[in-house]
This record gives C-alpha cells, structure tokens and sequence, in this order.
C-alpha cells in the first residue's frame, strides 16, 4: 500500500505522509500542508478528520465493532464490570486483585463532598436541570482540590480519576434529590459503586432503598457500555479544554455540556420523551416515522442514526437484550417498550432508514431500562455522564502524556471585507 498521498495545487505536486493504524485505518497526514501550500483541509462536522491518535477506543461503524483496549464491548459487557472497565479504560489495562481493591478503596474514599458545597446545592432554583447543576458542581468541586489548578504532574493521576469518577456520582444524586425537594443521602462506603448511587438517590434518611442484584446490575451494565466511544462531540471537547492543560475537573464539566445536547447525550431524554408522545397521541408510531422523514417537520426518529455506525450500534444490540431481561426480572410490562420495538422494525424496513443506513444507537433502549429502575427522564442523560467519565478521563490524560500542540482549528472567513465604522449618527 502507498506511504504517501500526491496532492496537486496549482499546478505544483506536493506528498503527504499516510499514516495507518493498528487496525488498518489510514489518513492522510495534513500537518504540514498550510506551511507548503498556503491552503487548509475545510471539514465541517470532522466526519473526515482524525483529530488525535489514541489507543483507548476502536470502532470499525461500517462492522458494528466497538473495543476498549482492544477488548470487546460484547465480552466486556457479559463479564466486566464499570469499575473494572473504568481502570481498563484509565490505566490501559484490566487490574489484577490488589490493583482492583485499591481502586475500589479510592472511589470509596473519595465519595464524600466536602460539606460547604451543600451551599452551592441550595442555590439552584428546584426546577434545574441535573445537567446544569452536574457541570457546574464538578467545576466547583475543583475548588475544594487546589493542586488541581497548580500542579500538572498530579502526584498520582488515579487518585485524582478516582475521586472525579468517584465525587460525580455523589453530585449526581444530589442533584436529584435537590431537583425533588428531598435531602442528600449520604453514600455508605460498604456499597460498591453502582448500588452506592442507586442507594444515595433513593434511600430516605429513615428508610434504605431495597438493592436488588437485577437492578444493579443493569444501571451497571448501562455504565459500562457507556465508558467511553473513542473521538465523540463531549470527548473532542474534553480533550479540546485539556490540550489548553485545563485541569481534569474543568475538562470534565466542558464535556458534561456537550453532551447534553438532545443530538448527543440528550437523546436519550429526548427518547423517551418522543415514546411517551407516541403513546399519548395514540399512534402506532407511523405517524411519527413519516414525520421524521419529513426534512420541515423539525423531528428526527431519536435513538436513530449514528455519525460512524452505519449498522446496528452494538451497545443497542446489547440494551435491548438487557431491556427485556430486565423487565421479565422486575414483572414490569411497560407499553413503551412495544412502541421502540414497532418502531424499530418500521424503521429498518422503511427506504429511508435503509438508504442512509439509519440503525438504533444506544440511547435508543437505554432510557426503557432506566425507567423500569425508576430514574427520572430528566436524569437519563446524567447517567450517561457518570458512565462516560471513566473515557473522558482516560482521554484528558492521553492528552497530557503527550506532546500534542493546544488544539486550535483554522477557518475559512466567509463574513464581510474590509469594512470601516460609521458613527452613530450617520448610521441607517
Ligand atoms: N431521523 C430521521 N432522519 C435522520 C436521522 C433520524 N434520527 N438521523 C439522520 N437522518 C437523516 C438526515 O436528515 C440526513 O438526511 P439527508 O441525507 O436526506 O439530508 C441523513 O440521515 C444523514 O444525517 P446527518 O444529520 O447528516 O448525520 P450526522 O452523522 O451528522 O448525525 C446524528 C448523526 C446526530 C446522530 C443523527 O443521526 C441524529 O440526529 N440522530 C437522532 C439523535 C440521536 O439519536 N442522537 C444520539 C446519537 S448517539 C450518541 O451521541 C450517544
């Protein structure tokens, strides 16, 4: 195969390093191509641009493969747990028994909020969203760790990963509680990490919630496929804030904003929203397919489509399993589960979907499961953040060890020429 790609511009040749991956991927080198020709690549939306080199996360979308260190999802999912996948995703690799009780005992001892940021809680008015008050507690909680905004050498960077994965969800639940009227509850260190969650977002101060293994075990399993998905909007946006050596907690509350949108990570609120809409509308879910294949009607079928799968998300295949197994286990028959699944098989039959390859993605089951476990929608996408963090995370300190320049895209001006200020008075 060629080592090099010939580009001609104005009648002058140029070459160009290719550069391939582990798996076969190639890409044209362009790093050089301003300084030779005075012109820029022009990509809206990256859908062709490599932006890093990474060995965390590969995807192949045109297969449906999706690994974590080179692990896959599907294995990992069936015999892994969050937190083992999290120091996977971290450290580069599976910990062995005292490497896995050493992590676990940093999430346990970093679970606790230092006590003044329950003032910051009571400041947001009670309709706030989770979102809104996850991003800004994660930035405020960098207050309470000053090293953080000092030292680039952390003495120990899993403790700090730690004790962000480990403080993220006991600001998630706070945040619930917050948004409920109801009062913090405290995390037991005796709980592992998923229950710990469920517990602090459900327990009363005179009443602990009922774990039950089911229940644990698929909030569990919605983390963890959810760890990480290699070059995404909200991990471009953290490695973005990193490479200005943002610390790891601002890094990581620029990327809880980016995945709120309703095309990222809000699509699973958005989900269940557009669920619930169908079945009170009464509709089979015809109407609504024929509306999103309307460009003027302003809906998408959401939990569909992916910029890089272009055949069955995998982690779908893998919720939808566990949507059913869940429900079964919990006697629950919930007449939105039928609407997804009506929906799914009309989509995948229907032109449109099939010509631009248009297959459920992960957030497409998802909020079904979340549910049946009893979160709230407008917590969905915050749970989607607990479970990405172990990939931001692992992503912010690639950033670091390597020597990669601050990320600074070029554009094209396309806005007025040269233009002079007219004063006030001779303005029209
Ligand atoms: N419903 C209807 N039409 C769709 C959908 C959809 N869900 N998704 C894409 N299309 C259509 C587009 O209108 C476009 O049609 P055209 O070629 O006739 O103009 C074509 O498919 C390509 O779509 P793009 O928007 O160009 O695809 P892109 O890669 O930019 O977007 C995205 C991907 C944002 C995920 C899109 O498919 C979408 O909006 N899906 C619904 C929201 C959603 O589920 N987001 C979650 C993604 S997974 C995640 O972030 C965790």
């Amino acid at each position: 195969m060629d080592k090099t790609a010939m580009l001609t511009l104005d009648g002058k040749s140029y070459t160009l390093p290719i550069i391939a991956g582990s798996e076969g991927e190639r890409a044209i080198d362009v790093s050089t191509l301003r300084n030779q020709t005075g012109c820029i690549t022009l990509d809206e939306g990256y859908g062709n641009t490599g932006s890093c080199r990474s060995q965390i996360t590969f995807i192949d979308g045109e297969k449906g493969i999706l690994r974590y260190r080179g692990i896959p999802i599907e294995e990992l999912a069936e015999k892994s747990t969050f937190v083992e996948v999290a120091h996977l995703l971290i450290m580069g690799r599976l910990p062995n028994s005292p490497e896995l009780r050493y992590f676990s005992d940093l999430l346990t001892d970093n679970e606790l909020l230092d006590e003044a940021m329950k003032h910051h809680f009571e400041g947001f008015p009670a309709h706030a969203h989770p979102m809104a008050i996850l991003s800004a507690m994660i930035n405020a909680a960098s207050c309470f760790h000053p090293e953080l905004l000092t030292d680039r050498q952390h003495d120990c960077f899993l403790v700090q990963a730690a004790r962000l994965l480990s403080k993220v969800r006991t600001i998630a639940a706070f945040a619930y509680r917050k948004s409920r009227g109801l009062p913090a509850i405290y995390p037991k260190p005796e709980l592992k990490y998923t229950a710990n969650f469920l517990h602090m977002m459900f327990s009363l101060p005179n009443r602990d919630y009922a774990l039950t293994p089911e229940v644990v075990r698929a909030l569990d399993l919605l983390f963890l496929l959810h760890a990480d998905h290699e070059q995404n909007c909200s991990t471009a946006t953290v490695r973005m804030a990193a490479s200005s050596h943002a610390n790891l907690f601002a890094s990581a509350a620029a990327g809880v904003c980016s995945l709120w949108g309703p095309l990222h990570g809000g699509a699973n609120q958005a989900v269940l929203e557009m669920l619930q809409a169908i079945h009170q509308a009464g509709d089979d879910g015809s109407r609504f397919i024929a509306a999103a294949k309307d460009k003027h009607s302003g809906k998408r079928l959401m939990g569909f489509g992916h910029r890089v799968y272009k055949h069955y998300d995998p982690r779908a295949k893998i919720i939808k399993r566990a949507c059913d197994e869940v429900l079964a286990e919990l006697h629950i028959s919930d007449p939105l589960l039928d609407i997804a699944k009506h929906l799914e098989e009309a989509a995948l039959r229907d032109p449109y979907f099939i010509e631009r390859k248009l297959y459920p993605n992960v957030d497409f089951y998802s909020g079904i499961i979340m549910r049946a476990i009893g979160i709230p929608v407008e917590m969905f996408t915050v749970v989607f953040a607990i479970g990405r963090m172990p990939g931001w995370i692992a992503n912010y300190k690639e950033v670091m060890e390597s020597s990669a320049r601050i990320c600074r895209p070029r554009q094209i001006y396309t806005g007025p020429t040269l233009d002079h200020y007219t004063p006030l008075k001779e303005r029209k």
